[in-house]
């Protein structure tokens, strides 16, 4: 490496710096904070019984959030007279069990119980997202990759209902691992989730795509074709390591090829009030992020992996619980931040 190139590195991450500063903080948010905790109580106390009730006991009566900031109160929805065009988010974030499917399924779950069409889209070649809905993905004749790679398959071929009324899944399996492969000689291809979605847009208010751990051309197509991204965080040590690789790949898909794309808000998962750690990391997350933290966070439980076996969402398997209500709490926030015209 000759001395100019070297040179011309440098300033490009001032660059960057200077272009998007609240993205890039000046000091990584996780090199202050101290090391997990050893002491700390078990994690899977599930205080339960009045769910609202205990999200107050999780955030505290004082009108703090966990996140630090005055609560709002988020008042629940009318449901929609008419449905669609669809809010499409993706979910995304390429660091592995953050809680990107856990969200997708329970944030359509919540917001199809207060009345709205929701699609939910498994772009996990994992197929968890469908596994969680009880599905068997290697039972499926098609699926999300028959309609990226085949002209004559329909959304329609591939959507499966749920058990949930107004909830919808496009389920996916191993056979979605192929595509990526495949689409890098298509014409357009990042834009090919985009297109087979497009016949379906005007059927939902909201479509949410549950992305793969992984900064691929998946991810970049369900970038392309969203309107927002929700990034969950798991809040612990090296929860915002490659978050600026994640930021600067949403920023990429923007400038080239989805000009609307925005962030919704980075979501707090895993989240448990008695650790410092877990307080120490939050605070990190929302010195870094600011108000793109959503005011939501969800905590820890063993009820979300409970619900995978059973293969519902955790608003139907645990109605009662805080997990349920977290997320209805986030479908709230949602709809407050993005209203569906
Ligand atoms: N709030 C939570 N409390 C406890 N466990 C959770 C919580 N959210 C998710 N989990 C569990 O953590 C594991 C990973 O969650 P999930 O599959 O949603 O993450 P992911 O980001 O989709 O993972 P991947 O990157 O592999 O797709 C699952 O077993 C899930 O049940
Ligand atoms: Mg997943």
């Amino acid at each position: 490496m000759n001395e100019s190139t070297f040179q011309n590195a440098v300033p490009r991450q001032a660059y960057v710096r200077q272009r998007y500063p609240r993205r890039y903080p000046a000091r990584a948010p996780y090199e202050t904070l101290t090391d997990p905790d050893p002491d700390a109580p078990p994690l899977d106390v599930d205080p339960a019984v009045d769910p609202e009730a205990s999200l107050i006991e999780l955030y505290g009566a004082d009108g703090i959030g966990p996140t630090g900031r005055p609560m709002p109160n988020f008042p629940a929805p009318p449901a929609p007279e008419r449905h669609g065009p669809a809010k499409i988010i993706a979910m995304c974030n390429q660091k592995g069990g953050v809680g990107k499917t856990t969200s997708a399924i329970n944030l359509g779950a919540a917001i199809a119980e207060y009345g709205w069409h929701v699609l939910l889209v498994d772009f996990d070649p994992q197929g968890a997202l469908s596994v969680g809905l009880g599905v068997n993905p290697m039972e499926l004749e098609l699926t999300v990759y028959n309609l990226l790679m085949q002209s004559g398959v329909t959304v329609d071929d591939v959507l499966l209902k749920t058990s949930i009324p107004g909830l919808d899944l496009l389920p996916s399996n191993i056979d979605l691992s192929a595509a990526e492969v495949q689409l890098v000689n298509e014409v357009a291809r990042e834009q090919t989730l985009a297109r087979a979605l497009r016949p379906v847009v005007s059927d939902y208010d909201f479509i949410i795509i549950d992305c793969q751990p992984s900064l691929g051309l998946l991810t970049v197509n369900a970038l392309t074709a969203a309107h927002s991204v929700i990034v969950p965080l798991e809040c612990e040590y090296f929860a915002l390591r490659g978050v600026a690789l994640l930021m600067e790949t949403i920023d990429k898909v923007q400038e080239r090829l989805n000009p609307e794309l925005e962030l919704e808000g980075i979501l707090a998962t895993m989240y448990d009030a008695r650790t410092v750690h877990c307080r120490e990391v939050l605070q990190r997350v929302v010195e870094a992020f600011g108000d793109e933290v959503f005011h939501t966070v969800i905590g820890r439980t063993v009820r979300f992996p409970e619900t995978t076996v059973a293969g519902e969402p955790i608003t139907t398997y645990a109605s009662n619980s805080v997990g349920a209500a977290a997320y209805r709490q986030l479908a709230r926030e949602v709809l407050a931040r993005c209203p569906v015209a």
